[in-house]
């Protein structure tokens, strides 16, 4: 390629096509060889201050040495969320044609804030967004949402708009209820909104991991008596320690019995809406006023997209809408979103393109096919380790989500000991990069968590790494008992 020059981000049509293909080359083989890649990496900052040189550059380098560098040095260096073997946090099970897509996208530059600058972007959006509307039972019509870059953005847009439909601009005696396993975004979102740390009311949940209703109504009426303001609850449709769905149907009577705004958080739920328990387990989602999904989970698209859905449009219009005099000329008719009125980004990449592609090729029951397919191994998988006597199963099998520990009957071992013992199992699956399973704290037990919604994933990658796991935990338990012997 060419010198620097003023023309120097100019590429003829040739080094285009070269430059492209070898892309398109690297991401093919990536995507059919992911099984067999190692799924764990692992570098602390001196290895990857060694690795990567951070020099400013001035000069201009070829760019195939630029592709080969970071083919080499950057991108293996990445835990591969995508893998069949990455089990923990909320896996990123990605698709070829979405990834392209989002090259399509990427490629055109397409500015999906205004209709006037891409009507196509923006009925590509309203399309994909009223497929989502249909799958949850929102009103089509009346029904609106935007995508977002991931969940915790769309909880942000959900709680803002939440606070300016119910409560205006005086938002000082008012309550957010919410349960002691929702993520962690929602409270940074409510903080980020300028709620104060007393406004919020974490309510307990119950043994099973669900928002425990009478606590919730003890909250609420307790909060009125004070002369306080309840205004919101925020239910978790698939919490993410445990996939547990709180009680939508009882959330939504209280919610309306209150007057109170209803929050879903189904960012990583939402997905199971698909299988045919997944939507019994969700039943009372389409109840709530405003609920997240994040296609970049359960949906199968590459980061970053999530989703915010409600049930009137006209809410996020009128908590998003300003009128700068350098937009006046994109202001349309109403039916023509822009939708940078309907969040809070003005510059917005053409993330429905790839939902709408990939939607379009795989066809819905494809993807049904793949969430059914990970909520029978999550069940599966709880079969076998209950019939082993070594394992114990903390938290059952829900929405491709289970939690377990390594507890041989014949070994009576102490809580603490139990504790020990199944970190230092996830610590050496880790090791030896076989596995990515990490911990979590179940009412004070550290257990082993998985979260299977890779339709990649299937019994042999489960039976290998649970082997592997006892392999581990019966040396860790011999080696403790020969130092106890001696
Ligand atoms: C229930 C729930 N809500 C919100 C989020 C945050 O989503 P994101 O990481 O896309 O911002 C997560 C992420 O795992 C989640 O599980």
């Amino acid at each position: 390629m060419s010198k620097s020059t003023p023309e120097h981000f100019l590429l003829s049509k040739e080094e285009m096509k070269t430059y492209g293909y070898k892309i398109v080359d690297i991401l093919a083989d990536h995507f059919d060889t992911l099984c067999d890649k190692t799924v764990v990496t692992q570098g602390n900052r001196k290895e990857m201050d060694a690795l990567l040189d951070d020099q400013l550059p001035y000069e201009p380098s070829p760019a195939d040495k630029v592709l080969n560098h970071v083919t080499r040095d950057i991108l293996p260096y990445t835990n591969q969320v995508s893998h069949p073997k990455f089990y923990s946090f909320v896996p990123g099970p990605s698709n070829f044609i979405s990834a392209m897509s989002d090259s399509l996208a990427t490629g055109f530059n397409v500015f999906s804030g205004a209709w006037t600058n891409s009507p196509t972007a923006s009925k590509v959006e309203i399309i994909t967004l009223h497929w989502l509307l249909q799958m949850f039972g929102f009103p089509i019509k009346k029904g609106g949402g935007i995508f977002t870059s991931g969940g915790s953005m769309a909880n942000l847009t959900a709680l803002a708009t939440a606070r300016k439909v119910r409560l205006g601009e005086d938002f000082s005696k008012a309550c957010i209820y919410l349960s002691d396993q929702a993520h962690s975004s929602n409270i940074k979102a409510i903080r980020v909104l300028g709620f104060k740390k007393e406004q919020i009311r974490v309510i307990p949940t119950d043994m099973e991991f669900k928002m425990s209703i009478n606590k919730l109504k003890n909250a609420i009426a307790k909060d009125t008596i004070q002369g306080l303001t309840p205004f919101c609850i925020i239910a978790t449709a698939g919490t993410t320690n445990t996939g547990t769905v709180d009680p939508l149907m009882e959330i939504a009577k209280i919610s309306k019995k209150e007057k109170l705004w209803m929050h879903v958080d189904a960012a990583y739920g939402g997905g199971a809406i698909l299988s045919e328990n997944g939507k019994s387990l969700l039943k009372g989602i389409e109840k709530a006023d405003s609920l997240t999904v994040d296609p970049h989970k359960w949906f199968f698209q590459p980061y970053e997209m999530g989703c915010l859905l409600v049930k009137n449009h006209k809410w996020l219009s009128q908590t998003f809408t300003e009128h700068p005099e350098y937009l006046r000329d994109t202001e349309g008719n109403t039916s023509e979103i822009n939708f940078y009125d309907h969040g809070i980004q003005l510059t917005r990449r053409f993330r429905a393109l790839k939902l709408y592609m990939s939607m379009k090729t795989y066809g819905l029951s494809t993807f049904k096919n793949a969430v059914q397919h990970s909520i029978q191994l999550t069940e599966d998988l709880e079969d076998l380790l209950r019939m082993s006597p070594k394992w114990e199963v903390i938290s059952p099998a829900t929405l491709a989500v289970i939690n377990y520990r390594y507890n041989p009957v014949n070994y009576n071992l102490s809580e603490k000991e139990l504790n020990t013992l199944n970190e230092y199992i996830s610590k050496q699956i880790i090791k030896a990069k076989a596995a990515v399973l990490v911990t979590t704290i179940l009412q004070n037990q550290v257990v082993l968590r998985m979260c299977l919604i890779n339709p990649n994933t299937k019994m042999k990658h489960l039976k290998d790494t649970i082997n592997l796991c006892e392999s581990y935990g019966d040396d860790y338990l011999k080696n403790k008992k020969t130092s106890v012997d001696n």
